[in-house]
């Protein structure tokens, strides 16, 4: 990798170089929003449009659902596995629903906890809008839940929850060899009062989509954390959009796409502080949202048709209102343990494990091998359709 050269950033039309505390240079960006030009604009129109209009579809699908958490859940599920795993915090779609349901844990648990931390920390960040509106404040909680009591097994000395008091860098394990170093930690309050002000302007030509870009470099250019950043920096972008309106229910999320594109998103965030390429970046980021979008509406597709293939095979099962009962659970969570099944129908232990065993029949549940007190039945369809492919299952 090459360092970060003061060479590059020093004529960036994007921000402007300090010297850190130990005599290196760090970049701190200029406060949103970038003057763009009309060739730039002109040249969005056509990647907004494009973004705009899958959006769209995807809050009409929003809007048909009975139930938008059928859709929710499983798209949270999906982003906090794969933000995490761009970060290096792996595990597998039923590991992260099998500890959610109650899972002893394993060997692989510190990564599995921490992307169930995601989760949570996501889903309290989206319902914390209802009471404050999105602010340092939501990112600082989001951060804590995030990293709280998380074993740091990668070294890096984190304060859960608060904003970095060492200079950091990127993109290598000393300072010299770094790719990128972002503002020193006596500058990042100013520069997130910034950014704060910027998300609580008014103007009312702004474009969500647009803003939610600017943001997400912005903060990650920042890099206000000593760890945690692209997580919680990718959980600003569903808090901006689903706070300005633009989404009606927290169902787009961009990190299933950026995983599959993740030198070309870091580099073109590159770019923008190196030399200014707003264009880039906007457009890379409207073609994520279009991608994302897209994405969504065929795990809903897919989800829906798992959903008809249960109802005909509780057809033959003899559909009881337990039964369709427990399949509704299960779309919300895909992994039961038979307490969970008896407390969500309101019957005795009996009369849940003998209702798991006619779901088991039907081919809807599977009993998860390995996993006693509580042992688990998983809906592998359901993770399927979620996880798009027939291997994570
Ligand atoms: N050159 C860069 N400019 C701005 N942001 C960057 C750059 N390189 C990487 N990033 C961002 O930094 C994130 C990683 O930061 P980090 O604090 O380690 O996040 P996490 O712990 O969530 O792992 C990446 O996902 C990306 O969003
Ligand atoms: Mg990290």
């Amino acid at each position: 990798m090459i360092p970060m050269n003061k060479a590059d950033f020093e004529h960036s039309p994007s921000g402007s170089l300090v010297p850190t505390e130990r005599g290196q240079w760090a970049f701190v960006p200029n406060p949103l929003p970038p003057l763009l030009d009309e060739r730039a604009k002109a040249a969005l129109t056509r990647p907004l449009a494009d973004a705009s209009a899958a959006v769209g579809e995807l809050n009409g699908i929003g809007r048909l659902l009975p139930d938008p958490y059928l859709l929710i859940r499983p798209l949270q599920a999906q982003e906090a596995l794969t933000s995490s795993s761009m970060e290096g915090t792996y595990t597998s779609l039923s590991d992260l629903l099998l500890l959610e349901a109650g899972a002893t844990e394993e060997n692989r648990a510190p990564d599995t906890r921490e992307v169930l931390n995601y989760r949570v920390a996501l889903t309290e960040a989206i319902a914390s809008l209802n009471e404050l509106p999105l602010s340092l404040r939501t990112l600082r909680d989001a951060h804590r839940r995030l990293l709280g009591g998380v074993a740091r097994h990668r070294g890096a000395s984190v304060q859960a929850g608060e904003f970095k008091r060492n200079q950091n860098f990127i993109g290598a394990y000393e300072i010299e060899k770094a790719r990128f170093v972002p503002p020193p930690p006596t500058e990042t309050l100013s520069c997130l009062d910034a950014m704060e002000r910027f998300i609580h302007r008014e103007d009312r030509d702004a474009h969500a989509l647009i803003d939610a870009a600017l943001l997400h470099y912005q903060f990650e250019t920042i890099h206000p954390f000593a760890d945690g950043n692209g997580r919680v920096g990718r959980m600003l972008i569903v808090l901006h959009l689903f706070q300005s309106g633009l989404i009606r229910h927290p169902i787009l999320y961009l990190s299933p796409t950026l995983e599959g594109r993740k030198d070309e998103y870091i580099d073109r965030m590159y770019e923008v502080s190196r030399s200014g390429d707003w264009l880039g970046w906007i457009s890379f980021f409207l073609s994520a949202v279009a991608d994302a979008a897209r994405q969504a509406i065929d795990t809903a597709d897919r989800l829906r048709d798992v959903e008809r293939n249960y109802r005909a095979a509780l057809q033959q099962a003899g559909r009881s209102a337990n039964l369709l009962g427990i399949v509704d659970l299960l779309f919300r969570t895909p992994a039961v343990s038979i307490p969970q099944v008896a407390e969500h129908l309101g019957v005795t232990y009996r009369a849940a494990q003998m209702n798991v065993q006619s779901l088991i029949g039907a081919g809807v549940l599977q009993e998860y091998p390995g996993t006693s007190n509580p042992r688990l039945y998983v809906a592998q369809d359901i993770l399927k359709a979620i996880s798009g492919d027939a291997s994570d299952a």
